[in-house]
C-alpha cells in the first residue's frame, strides 16, 4: 500500500545529498508495505521551482536516478530549511509508470505537489470541473485532482495561508487519504491531513520538547449547503478565513526536523516522539512551528494531540541476521509468543489478565454472542480459535471476512461484541466493519499489532498482540500471537468455571511449552527445505485437515500462494468427498494434517481416500507417532500440544515450507507481486 515520507528541516543546515538520502531512505522503510513506484519532490537548486525525481518498481532504482542527476541536483549545495516530499505508490488509478507515479503537480511549473495514501472516490467530478477551469491532466490518478485543487484556490485566494488552502482541498474530497504538501509559494512549509488512511509525525528537536502535546486550534465550518458543492458546475465554496500566523502556537521557535510518514518504522531512527493525527485533523508547519487545525464537527472536539513516545527500536525492524524478513519473523515466534503472554499469564497460580478488556469482562459475559472479524491471515487466526471459543464460553461464535460481512450487511445488535483482529490496524475492510458495528451499539474489541492504529484508537478496548513489527508481506508471527490473545480471552471467560477447570489448566500448561516446542518446530527447517525441492516445480498443492488444525490448512494454503504463485487449497478433510477427492491422483500433490486429537479417526479415513486415489500425501503429525507416519512416504513430525493449541505448531512447517519454495522459485519473499502488508483501500 502506498507510503508518505516528508521530511522538514528548519534552521538546521543539510546538505541536498543529505536530505534526499533521508528522503529515500524513508521510503526504505516503507517498502514492506507493497508498492510499484517511487518519487520524491524537493526545492530545486536553481530556482525557486521545485524538483520532481519519479521511477516506475523498486525505490533503489528510484536513488539511482537522483545519483545520475546530482550535478542538476546541485547534492552539495546546503540549505538551511528545506521540505522535501517523498512517495511509494501502489497503483489503483492508473498502471505503474512515472507520469502516475506522486509527487502529483498542480501545473508544469510545479507550483503545488503533493503525495496521496488512499482513495478519492469522487474525483472524476472535480476533474471534470477543474478541466472546465483550464486545468489539463496528466496523469490517470486521482491524486492529481488533488494537486490542481489547490493551486485553482490559490489564484483565486492569493492571500490564504498554505494550510487554509489545504482544508479548502480537502472540504471537496471523498474517499480515504492521507496527504502531504508542498509548495513553491510556500517555500520551507509542508501541510499534511488525513482521513481515513494512517498519518503521523517525528519530532525532532536538539533540546528536549517544551511540551507533551499540541493544541487543536478549530475554524469554522463551509456552508454546508449542498447546492454550494456543485462539483463540476459553479465555484466550490470556501472556508471563512481563520486567522494568519499569528494563530500557531510555537511548539519549538528554532532548530527543529519533522518526519510526516505513514507509519512509525520510517520515523523510529530519527525520533520516538511521535503525534498520530486523527481524521481531519489538518498539520502545518510554518517557521519551524507544527500547528493542528481542525473544521469544527462535534461538541466533545478534543482539545490537544498527545505526543506520544515510541518504544520500538530500530534493531526490531531491521533484518538482523536472516536474508529476508519473513524468515526472520518466523524464527522470530519462540520470543514473539512469549511477548503476547508477557504481564498477562501467570503460570504459577494459573490465572489470565487482559488489562485492555478487564473493566469489560463483565459486559462481555453477558453478550448474545461473539463476532470475530478480519481478512487474510487475520481472518485464519479466528478460524483457529473458533471452536475453543465456542467451548470456553458457550456462546455463539460467529466468524466473518470483514468484506463479505459488509456486503452482506449483517444484522449486528447492541448485546453483539465485535473483535476486529488486523496485524496492521489499518486494513480498509475491517476498519469500515469495525465502523458498521460501532454504529449500531456493539462492544468494539480490537486485537491488534500497531499501537496507535486506526483499528486501536476507534475500539472500546482491545488486547494488543505485542508480536513486535511484522515487516514481510505474508503474515506469520502476527498469526500465532493473534491465536494466542484469543485463547487466553477465552481462558478469561471461563477463570470462574468449576466444570473447566481442568481443561483450563491443561491450555495454561500448554501455553507455558509452547516457547519450547516452536523452537522444536523450528529445527524442522533443513527438513521442510528438501521438501520445498521436491513440490517447487509443480502447479498446485492440496492441504487438507479438520477440526482444530483447518485453519493451518487454510493458512498454509494462503501463504503458499502469497509467496510463490503456486495454486494451493486448504481442504476440509471432511469435504473431500463432495469434490475435492476428484483432484487426486498420483501426480497431485497433498500435504495433511493428521494429529492424535478427536477427529484423528476421520483424518485417518481421509487419509486412506486419498491413498486409496494413488494419491501420495505429504504427512504433518505427532512426534513419533509411527503409526500414521506408516501410511506415507514423507512426513514431518512436530511436538504434541492441547489439542486446541495445536495449529500453533502445524502451521509454522506451513510457513516455512511457503518461504522455501519462494525462496527456490526466485519470487520475491518479503514483496510478492500485486500484494501490499497494509490494504487501506476497499
Ligand atoms: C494483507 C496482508 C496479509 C494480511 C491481510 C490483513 O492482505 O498481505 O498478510 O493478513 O492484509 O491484514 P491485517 O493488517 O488487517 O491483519
Amino acid at each position: 500500500m502506498c507510503g508518505i515520507f516528508a521530511y522538514l528541516n528548519y534552521l538546521i543546515p543539510k546538505k541536498r545529498e543529505e536530505i534526499l538520502e533521508l528522503l529515500v531512505n524513508g521510503l526504505k522503510r516503507l517498502e514492506y508495505r507493497g508498492y510499484d513506484s517511487a518519487g520524491v519532490a524537493v526545492d530545486s537548486a536553481a530556482s525557486k521551482d521545485i524538483s520532481i525525481i519519479k521511477k516506475t518498481g523498486k525505490v533503489a532504482l528510484l536513488e539511482e536516478e537522483i545519483k545520475s542527476r546530482s550535478n542538476e541536483l546541485d547534492v552539495s549545495g546546503t540549505v538551511e530549511t528545506h521540505c522535501g516530499i517523498a512517495h511509494t505508490r501502489w497503483a489503483t488509478h492508473g498502471i505503474p509508470n512515472e507520469v502516475n507515479s506522486h509527487p502529483q503537480r498542480s501545473d508544469p511549473r510545479n507550483g503545488f505537489v503533493v503525495v496521496h495514501n488512499g482513495i478519492i472516490t469522487n474525483y472524476k467530478a472535480v476533474q471534470t470541473f477543474l478541466e472546465k477551469k483550464g486545468h489539463v491532466f496528466e496523469s490517470e490518478t486521482d491524486t492529481e485532482i488533488i494537486a490542481k485543487l489547490i493551486y485553482h484556490f490559490h489564484e483565486q485566494h492569493p492571500n490564504y495561508s498554505f494550510r487554509e488552502l489545504v482544508e479548502n482541498v480537502v472540504q471537496q474530497l471523498e474517499g480515504a487519504f492521507a496527504l502531504c504538501f508542498k509548495s513553491k509559494y510556500f517555500p520551507g512549509e509542508c501541510v499534511a491531513t488525513r482521513r481515513g488512511s494512517p498519518l503521523l509525525v517525528g519530532i525532532k528537536t536538539a533540546t528536549r520538547l517544551a511540551t507533551d502535546h499540541i493544541p487543536i486550534l478549530y475554524g469554522k465550518e463551509a456552508d454546508s449547503n449542498p447546492e454550494h458543492r456543485p462539483h463540476g458546475r459553479g465555484e466550490f465554496p470556501t472556508l471563512p478565513r481563520t486567522g494568519s500566523t499569528s494563530e500557531f502556537e510555537p511548539l519549538e521557535d528554532k532548530q527543529v526536523e519533522y518526519f510526516f510518514a505513514s507509519d512509525a518504522s520510517a520515523v523510529i531512527e530519527h525520533t520516538n516522539r511521535v503525534i498520530y493525527f486523527e481524521d481531519d485533523d489538518v498539520a502545518a508547519v510554518k517557521n519551524g512551528s507544527l500547528s493542528i487545525h481542525r473544521v469544527r464537527r462535534g461538541g466533545d472536539d478534543p482539545h490537544k494531540r498527545e505526543i506520544t513516545t515510541l518504544k520500538m527500536e530500530l534493531q526490531q525492524i531491521m533484518k538482523g541476521n536472516y536474508d529476508f524478513f519473513m524468515q526472520k519473523e518466523i524464527f522470530e515466534q519462540p520470543e514473539s509468543v512469549i511477548n503476547t503472554m508477557r504481564g498477562r499469564m501467570n503460570f504459577e497460580n494459573g490465572t489470565v489478565t487482559l488489562g485492555g478488556i478487564k473493566e469489560y469482562i463483565p459486559e462481555i459475559k453477558r453478550c448474545r454472542r461473539l463476532m470475530l472479524i478480519g481478512c487474510g491471515t487475520s481472518y485464519h487466526s479466528a478460524v483457529a480459535t473458533r471452536q475453543l471459543l465456542e467451548e470456553l464460553t458457550e456462546l455463539p461464535v460467529m466468524v466473518e471476512l470483514a468484506s463479505d460481512f459488509l456486503d452482506r450487511t449483517t444484522p449486528v445488535f447492541r448485546d453483539d461484541v465485535c473483535f476486529f483482529i488486523s496485524q496492521s490496524g489499518e486494513t480498509a475492510d475491517t476498519l469500515m466493519a469495525l465502523r458498521y458495528c460501532k454504529l449500531r451499539g456493539a462492544l468494539i474489541i480490537g486485537i491488534t499489532n500497531t499501537v496507535g492504529s486506526s483499528i486501536c484508537r476507534e475500539s472500546h478496548c482491545g488486547v494488543h498482540i505485542n508480536a513486535g513489527p511484522e515487516i514481510g508481506v505474508a503474515s506469520t508471527k502476527a498469526y500465532t500471537s493473534q491465536f494466542i490473545s484469543l485463547v487466553m480471552f477465552a481462558l478469561v471467560m471461563s477463570e470462574d468455571r468449576l466444570s473447566l477447570r481442568q481443561r483450563r489448566q491443561e491450555i495454561i500448561t500448554g501455553l507455558k511449552n509452547l516457547q519450547h516446542q516452536i523452537g522444536e518446530v523450528l529445527k524442522l527447517d533443513n527438513k521442510v527445505k528438501l521438501l520445498a525441492e521436491d513440490l517447487y516445480k509443480k502447479k498446485s498443492l492440496l492441504i487438507m485437515g479438520r477440526g482444530f488444525n483447518f485453519a493451518t490448512c487454510l493458512e498454509g494454503a494462503l501463504k503458499v500462494k502469497e509467496l510463490t504463485y503456486m495454486h494451493s487449497e486448504g481442504i476440509m478433510a471432511g469435504e473431500l468427498k463432495h469434490g475435492p477427492l476428484a483432484l487426486v491422483d498420483e501426480t497431485m500433490p497433498v500435504l495433511m494434517i493428521v494429529m492424535r486429537d478427536p477427529v484423528y479417526n476421520k483424518c485417518m479415513n481421509a487419509l486412506q481416500q486419498v491413498t486409496a486415489r494413488s494419491g501420495k500425501p505429504i504427512l504433518i503429525c505427532e512426534e513419533g507417532d509411527q503409526e500414521t507416519m506408516s501410511y506415507c512416504q514423507k512426513s514431518l513430525e512436530v511436538p504434541k500440544t492441547v489439542d486446541c493449541l495445536q495449529g500453533i505448531l502445524t502451521v509454522i512447517p506451513m510457513q516455512l515450507l511457503s518461504f522455501h519454495i519462494a525462496v527456490l522459485k526466485g519470487c520475491n519473499v518479503d514483496c510478492p507481486r500485486n500484494l501490499a502488508k497494509s490494504v487501506t483501500v476497499e
